[in-house]
Parts: C-alpha cells; structure tokens; sequence
C-alpha cells in the first residue's frame, strides 16, 4: 500500500490535487494506494515521553493513544510514504510537523552505531504547494532540510522532493484583499503550469511504486 498524507487543511486544494495526481501514477502501475487527510483527525505532536526508547520496550512505537495512533500503525505497514504539504509560515503545516515528529522521534535512538528502527527499506517523498514564486523555492525547501535527510535516513533511501510554487490560492480572487496578486497571472499560471506540475506528480508516483521492493 501506497500511503498519501496530506497536512493541508483544505481537503480538495492545490496539495490534495498533487498527491492525488501522485497516487494516480502509483496505481497505473497497479499499486494500492490510500490518501490520508490529516485535518479531521485529533492528533497531537510528540509529548517526549521516550517510551519509544526504552530499553526493554517497545523500540519504534508510538505510545501516544490518539488518532494520528492508527495513522502511524499504517505507516509502519505501507509500501511507500507520500507526504504532502502547503507551505505555512515558511514551513510544513502543524498537523504535518505533529504527524512527522511522532514518526521520526519514535524510530530514532540515542545510540552512536543503531540511530533508527524501522524494519524496511521504504520509498518516500515530499510534496509542497506554496505562494512563492518558483525562483524562491530552492531557499525555502533547504529550511527543512533536516526533515528530508532524517526521512531518507530512517527509511534506507532519500526522500524524493517535489513542489508547485505560485500556487491558485482562494477560489473567487475579487473576494478577499489581496491586490498584490495578480489574479489573471495566477490564473494562466493554474491553467498551464499546474498541470505540468501534476504531471511530474503522476511520473512521481510511478517511481514509488517502481521502487518500493
Ligand atoms: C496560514 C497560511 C500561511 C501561508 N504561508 C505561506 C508561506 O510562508 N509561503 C508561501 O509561499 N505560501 C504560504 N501560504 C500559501 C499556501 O502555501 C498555498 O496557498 C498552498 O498552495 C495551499 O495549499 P492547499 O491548497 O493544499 O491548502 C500560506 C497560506 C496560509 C493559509
């Protein structure tokens, strides 16, 4: 199973229009494949318990009971990770950051030789949809950098990134105060680039699935 996630709040916006552009392309190539919206869910972010470390436990696992609990027994299972974001304040989304801390932390020990737990070597990658235009996107995706890394760490291979920079943001622009875009710009850009862009989240798609055994 191909697991999507997506930490947008907006379960129809431009980052569910990517990753489900992505699984598409996974199940051309006759994947099962699962999108995930985080936003529904009551899940919080690590609470530093270290359960997850302790000798004699259960090493990898999670013991914060909530509903991001079954989220992370799927992660445990799946095939391959896709995890979608829009850019927040120049970072991922909360809900995301929660969601990826638990992950991450759960499967990482303080250990000099054995750093992380996970049992499989699993594809994965990163999808982003952000306002900023495409020329800034290198800057802002280095910033979390370390996430990437830790990902591809803990997973046995790296994390493949992809993002759609200049993204459509409200449905009717004339509505809302926001006179610094411009709307016909923005809409030649959602008519042509967008779709290009889903495009390489297709092909994306196709490559997890490729690479997951
Ligand atoms: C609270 C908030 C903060 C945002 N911060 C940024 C930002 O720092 N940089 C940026 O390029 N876009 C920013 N955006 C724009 C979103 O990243 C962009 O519209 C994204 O495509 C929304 O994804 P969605 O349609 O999946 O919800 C922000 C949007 C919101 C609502």
């Amino acid at each position: 199973m191909i697991i999507a996630l997506n930490g947008s709040p907006r379960p129809n916006g431009n980052t569910a229009a990517m990753l489900r552009a992505a699984l598409e392309g996974a199940a051309s190539t006759g994947a099962e494949t699962k999108l995930i919206q985080l936003y529904p869910l009551k899940g919080k972010g690590c609470v530093s318990c270290f359960s997850c470390k302790r000798k004699g436990g259960k090493l990898g696992h999670c013991a914060l009971k909530d509903d991001f609990s079954p989220v992370l027994d799927m992660m445990e299972q799946a095939d391959a990770l896709l995890f979608g974001s829009p850019i927040y304040y120049y970072t991922l989304t909360p809900e995301m950051l929660a969601l990826i801390h638990r992950f991450l932390f759960s499967h990482m020990l303080y250990n000099k030789e054995k750093r992380w737990v996970f049992p499989r070597v699993i594809p994965s990658a990163f999808i982003y949809t952000f306002g900023v235009k495409e020329n800034a996107a290198d800057e802002l995706l280095a910033r979390f950098s370390f996430i990437h890394n830790s990902m591809g760490n803990m997973l046995g291979r790296p994390a493949e990134l992809l993002y759609s920079a200049d993204a459509w943001q409200f449905s009717d622009y004339s509505l809302y105060e926001a006179d610094r875009f411009d709307e016909a710009e923005k809409r030649r850009h959602l008519e042509e680039v967008f779709p290009l862009d889903k495009q390489k989240a297709f092909e994306l798609g196709i490559r997890l699935a490729k690479a997951k055994n």
